[in-house]
């Protein structure tokens, strides 16, 4: 176990729903820290460079407007092994799939609108912190 950075957002279908408080208190609940937070709206090219490893794949286009449809929020979550711990309190990408308790399975609507992104590797979780956050915004 050692302490990692994790990035989350949490989607266009929670903050309309007005949830993002009720996501927060289950990071905060695990262990998780966050130690950097903001809420943006992305442009569709900025869904598009930040979903690109996906392009290929036939949900891209849906995905990249409905993450462009609202506003997100986007965090770095700090902790003990953050990047897996994360992965389980949001569950399986499919809410249907989803383990009761796990924010996916209690918020999520669809396998698109599924609430929050977490990134999947320690690796992936520094390309997707630093697309979002500079150094002068992440406070450990
Ligand atoms: P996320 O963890 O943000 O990573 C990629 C996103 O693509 C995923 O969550 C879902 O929102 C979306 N996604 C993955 N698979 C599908 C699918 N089969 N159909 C529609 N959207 C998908």
């Amino acid at each position: 176990m050692f302490m990692q950075k994790t990035l989350s957002l949490i989607k266009p279908d929670a903050t309309e729903r007005n949830i993002t408080g009720s996501i927060n208190i289950r990071f905060e609940q695990a262990g998780l820290r966050i130690i950097a937070q903001k809420r943006l709206w992305l442009t569709k090219t900025q869904s598009e460079q930040f979903y690109k490893i996906h392009k290929e794949r036939a949900f891209y286009d849906s995905l990249c407007e409905y993450m462009s449809s609202g506003p997100i929020v986007a965090q770095i979550l700090y902790g003990k092994n953050a990047v897996a711990k994360n992965r389980e309190i949001m569950g399986a990408t499919n809410p249907a799939n989803a383990e009761i308790g796990t924010v996916r399975r209690d918020f999520g609507q669809s396998i698109e609108r599924n609430t929050v992104h977490g990134s999947d590797s320690f690796e992936n979780a520094e390309i997707e912190i630093s697309f979002f956050f500079s150094l002068l915004e992440i406070i450990e």
